[in-house]
């Protein structure tokens, strides 16, 4: 009988070790990044009850998730992101803790999605959160964290920053079902689709001033198209902080975000070097806590498509840790494993052959993968000796053991 060759689910992936080397180290970057502006690492579960992420959203959101009812009849979503999540465990256990609290989580996601490049039914999200501070500053820090990390990573990209308080302004007299879908026609970016529903509502009047206030990239324009808000001193010292700070950024009033939450600053990072699926970071300012049993609880955050970076970076080999394989005979065995003890203690990968062949035999299996050959025979073994073969130039020494692991650890990395 010929069994049919089993396939990971549609929309996830399969890591081997020399990517998975590789996200582990831009991983590295983020959190050593988050860490020294204060961020300390959260974790939440995978999965939470489905209410969580329905209600802000609305049932709505239910088609892009996987939706589950476990054996107890608790109707429950693997989570689609982590910004819910992260403040429904603040409610829970942070309520107490002296603010602002600054929380960063690297995990996965899952979204029902229709998968190609860079979109995927499983993905990676590093995010902060920073939870309880109300103020440009707050949100500035966040913009500027982003930037430092997307800096770090070695990618190109483009910052844009809007602020919902623009648009809304355009919108206040609108039905909240009709600045929906405007919200939802500036998020897909289709202003042909944006121009027939305003004039299919009687809206044309409004079309021409959303439309340009969407298209601005200058703040003062900006706000002499909306005319006076109240947000407008806000928003005016925001955008000096990010001025004084020197990162370079666009204004784009358009960014309405896919996600209900948001209240006002918000922002995406394009990845210049993808193709359709390039927004590689999506954040902002949002209220959550309230609608979780907690107080209104003003905070910012973003998170980044940490897969999508990874495509962006390309192919890249990381710095391989340096191998050393043991080949021994059977009167070798005892002293092959104290060996091999000992260079791991010096933190060399260390492998010993389990095939209880000849030397020559286990040495071109060795050499395939390793470095350096420790060769360990009835003599060695004697003496307390290690025969040590650097792979690359051939050469052999005999070595007494501290010697030995020296030459591999002196060695450096490949
Ligand atoms: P989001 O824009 O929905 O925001 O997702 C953030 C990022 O996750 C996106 O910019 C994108 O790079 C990546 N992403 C989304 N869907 C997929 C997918 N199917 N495959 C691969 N990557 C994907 C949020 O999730 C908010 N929670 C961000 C936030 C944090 N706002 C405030 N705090």
């Amino acid at each position: 009988m010929i069994l049919r060759m089993l396939q990971k689910p549609r929309g996830t992936r399969d890591f081997l070790p020399d990517e998975m080397e590789h996200r582990r180290e831009v991983e590295g970057i983020m959190r050593g990044i988050a860490r020294t502006w204060g961020y300390r690492e959260v974790c939440t579960p995978e999965f939470e009850e489905l209410e969580l992420f329905t209600i802000r959203s609305g049932e709505g959101i239910v088609q892009e998730m996987y939706v589950f009812e476990d054996k107890g009849g608790r109707m429950l979503a693997l989570r689609p992101e982590l910004t819910a999540p992260v403040l429904r465990m603040y409610v829970n256990e942070g309520r107490t803790l002296p603010k602002p609290l600054r929380w960063y989580y690297a995990a996965d996601c899952f979204r029902y999605e229709r998968p190609q490049r860079g979109r995927y039914r499983q993905f990676w999200q590093f995010g902060v959160e920073l939870i309880g501070a109300d103020s440009p500053l707050a949100e500035a820090e966040v913009i500027i964290l982003a930037n430092e990390i997307f800096s770090a990573c070695g990618i190109s990209f483009s910052i844009h920053i809007g602020h919902l308080a623009l648009m809304r302004s355009m919108l206040q007299n609108l039905s909240p079902e009709d600045q929906k879908k405007v919200r939802m026609y500036l998020d897909k970016k289709d202003e042909e689709g944006l121009t027939s529903y305003l004039s299919s509502q009687r809206l044309s009047i409004l079309c021409e001033k959303v439309t340009a206030l969407a298209g601005c990239r200058d703040l003062r324009e900006a706000l002499e198209i909306t005319g006076d808000i109240p947000e407008r001193e806000r928003i005016l010292e925001l955008f000096s902080i990010l001025d004084q700070s020197g990162i370079s950024y666009t204004l784009n009033p358009g960014i309405a975000r896919g996600l209900d939450y948001y209240t006002g600053m918000v922002f995406e990072i394009f990845a210049e070097n993808l193709g359709a699926e390039n927004q590689v970071l999506g954040g902002g300012t949002y209220q959550l806590a309230h609608l979780f049993g907690g107080e209104e609880t003003p905070s910012c955050g973003f998170a980044i498509g940490f897969d999508r970076v990874m495509v962006a970076r390309g192919e890249k080999i990381p710095l391989r840790d340096c191998v050393a394989g043991v080949a021994f005979t059977p009167e070798g065995r005892d002293w092959a494993l104290a060996v091999a003890r000992e260079f791991r203690r010096a933190g060399v990968r260390t492998e010993l052959d389990l095939s209880g062949k000849s030397i020559g035999q286990q040495l071109s299996r060795i050499a395939r993968i390793a470095d350096f050959a420790l060769i360990i025979g009835k003599r060695e073994s004697e003496r307390q000796l290690v025969t040590i073969k650097d792979l690359r130039s051939g050469i052999q020494k005999e070595l007494d053991l501290p010697d030995a692991v020296g030459e591999v650890t002196g060695s450096g990395p490949r």
